[in-house]
């Protein structure tokens, strides 16, 4: 089956079923949404639905939405995980439930003139009742029927989540069955369907997440029962009447369908891989390295393109800065495919005419996608050139600096390994490895939950934040007093808290004036200078005193402009611009004499 013919049945199922279809929203969320920086799932334009107000297309609706989420951008590679999917999906605002629900996705699912799926093949999780919700016996009750309907008498799994013989409901916890589309608003219980994708191996035997991280099963739907609107205070307000939410993904099912192991195989990947294939000389099956290669390029360049026809372009922040990244992604993994010229056009020709039909807007506004795509790469291919220089100034190369590369100019570990090969030096991969896990798992943690729903990678948040902590500690220096130094400091990828002397609370007006520095600062552009000395010659140029016993022989100096020069680490941003706006959220004591600051970068 093509996309296309899995898409008009999908609508064409539900519109049977009493429901309005409804056109793709944006990748970009309505103005008052600013959960997400990009629409992430079919709910996510609808959310003011579900929480009551009433569609001008009646209770029951169909959609196929285009989705972006970056939340995973390092596991594009593997098996099932992209930037850009579609998502088809059906809702109920207060109307039909449960039973209606899961009797059609089994109807569709497995209906003759439908997908005719095998039910054999088909396994599914409810929610088994946490936080003071109940287990959703009602579910587990619908499930048995409908297999008892095609001549299955199915089990349901206990806590050990063990699949074997009959059992096919298994009841997992909120982590698994708990939807919520960001931090708060409308969620619930569900219930999501699996089809197994390898029968040939024999029985499934195993727990449930084992065959899962195996690809030996994979989810293709998802049923959101929303009875729920969770507040800002972690509050479960009940809704005045229940919806349900659906998601099923394009390329998963059609991946299903064809009977193929992973989402690359299918006709939504191969033309693009054809193209890398013909432009940089290439195989795909060469060596796993070119697989994830050809995948991350053929992924990225077609989130943006369709991020571009929605009118993002790309910048140093917000939803621009995804786009920046991911293009500079793509061009960097064409890199390392051999692809030495631009190239990116050549690929978003091949996502325009495998795409066009259904979203028309990427025919309309394909001027702009060739004009942006063409300026992103010729930037990106300077910034290259500019950490190349750096690169080649080096006579030996530590994690650090490696990191640096990395961190600075978008290397790759890969490029830089290469290209020390080249040179004939080595990079200890493993000190790289334990050096990049450490900011990695600084995010990570920070990250789980807020992030999920593809915000920028907690990880540049985190630079972010510790770059505008030295503007504040500067601009503290200057509003409060030479005498001012740092007593603490912690980032996570949400915020900054930062510690100093002073001996009584700030007022509202000393407040608003280093704010309003740090602003300013911001608004001027300037770059971030990285220099290594010695640490007598540091010492000498620093603004802020600190401990020198801390600190090797050869030191790191970041400045900005002459307005804070201080010893660090990193990593930082380059330009302050990419920053967007510093906001003071609090000041309150910390212990005595000391006062603690938190604040926050927004868009
Ligand atoms: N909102 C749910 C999801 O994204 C179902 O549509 O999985």
């Amino acid at each position: 089956m093509k996309a296309q013919e899995l898409r008009e049945k999908y609508l064409k199922f539900f519109e049977s079923k009493g429901h309005t279809i409804i056109p793709s929203a944006s990748l970009v969320p309505r103005e008052t949404d600013t959960s997400t920086l990009f629409t992430t799932a079919g709910m996510h334009p609808l959310v003011p639905y579900l929480l009551g107000e009433e569609h001008p297309g009646g209770k029951r609706v169909a959609s196929v939405q285009k989705c972006v989420r970056t939340g995973d951008i390092d596991d594009v590679g593997d098996n099932r995980h992209n930037t850009f999917f579609e998502m088809m999906g059906n809702w109920s605002f207060g109307d039909y439930f449960k039973k209606e629900a899961i009797v059609w996705s089994f109807e569709f699912l497995t209906g003759k003139e439908w997908l005719g799926l095998d039910p054999k093949r088909l396994y599914v999780t409810t929610f088994k009742g946490e936080n003071g919700i109940p287990r959703d016996e009602t579910a587990i009750e619908v499930w048995k029927s409908v297999f008892e309907k095609a001549g299955m008498d199915v089990a349901v799994a206990g806590e050990d989540e063990i699949i074997k013989d009959d059992i096919r409901i298994i009841p997992l916890g909120t982590e698994d069955n708990f939807w919520i589309a960001g931090a708060t608003g409308p969620c619930g219980g569900d219930t999501e369907m699996f089809y197994d994708m390898r029968p040939e191996e024999g029985n499934l035997e195993g727990k449930f997440g084992e065959l899962v991280d195996s690809f030996r099963i994979m989810e293709i739907w998802n049923n959101v029962f929303m009875e729920f609107n969770k507040t800002a205070d972690d509050q479960y307000e009940k809704l005045a009447k229940p919806n349900v939410d659906t998601g099923m993904g394009v390329e998963r099912t059609l991946t299903v369908l064809a009977g193929e192991y992973t989402v690359f195989e299918t006709e939504l990947f191969q033309p693009l891989f054809e193209k890398i294939a013909e432009v940089s000389g290439s195989g795909y099956q060469d060596s796993d390295e070119t697989k994830k290669a050809f995948r991350i390029v053929a992924d990225h360049i077609k989130a943006g393109v369709f991020m571009l026809a929605d009118g993002v372009t790309p910048l140093n922040v917000g939803r621009g800065y995804v786009l920046r990244r991911i293009i500079r992604r793509a061009v960097r993994y064409g890199k390392l495919l051999g692809i030495e010229k631009n190239f990116t056009q050549v690929i978003a020709v091949v996502v325009i005419e495998m795409y066009q039909d259904f979203y028309p807007e990427l025919e309309k506004n394909k001027t702009v996608i060739f004009s942006e795509l063409e300026k992103e790469e010729n930037k990106f291919r300077q910034t290259l050139e500019k950490g190349l220089k750096e690169f080649n100034k080096l006579s030996a190369i530590t994690a650090a600096e490696a990191f640096n590369l990395y961190q600075s100019y978008g290397f790759p570990l890969e490029m830089t390994e290469e290209l020390s090969k080249e040179k004939g030096f080595a990079v200890d991969k493993e000190e790289f490895a334990a050096e990049f896990k450490k900011h990695q798992n600084l995010s990570r943690t920070a990250s789980a939950g807020a992030f999920k729903g593809g915000l920028q990678a907690a990880g540049e948040m985190e630079t972010k934040y510790h770059t505008a902590t030295h503007l504040l500690l500067a601009a503290l220096r200057e509003i409060l007093g030479e005498e001012t130094y740092q007593k603490g400091s912690n980032i996570t990828a949400e915020r900054l808290r930062f510690d100093f002397n002073y001996p009584k609370k700030l007022s509202p007006e000393q407040l608003k004036q280093v704010e309003d520095l740090v602003n300013q600062k911001i608004q001027e552009g300037l770059t971030v200078e990285l220099k290594e000395m010695s640490k007598d010659e540091a010492l000498k140029l620093a603004k802020v005193s600190f401990d020198p016993a801390k600190y090797g022989d050869i030191v790191k100096v970041y400045s900005i402009g002459d307005f804070s020069i201080e010893l660090c680490g990193g990593p930082h941003v380059q330009n302050l611009i990419e920053l967007g706006h510093f906001k003071i959220k609090k000041e309150e004591a910390s212990s005595a004499g000391v006062r603690r600051i938190k604040a926050v970068l927004e868009k």
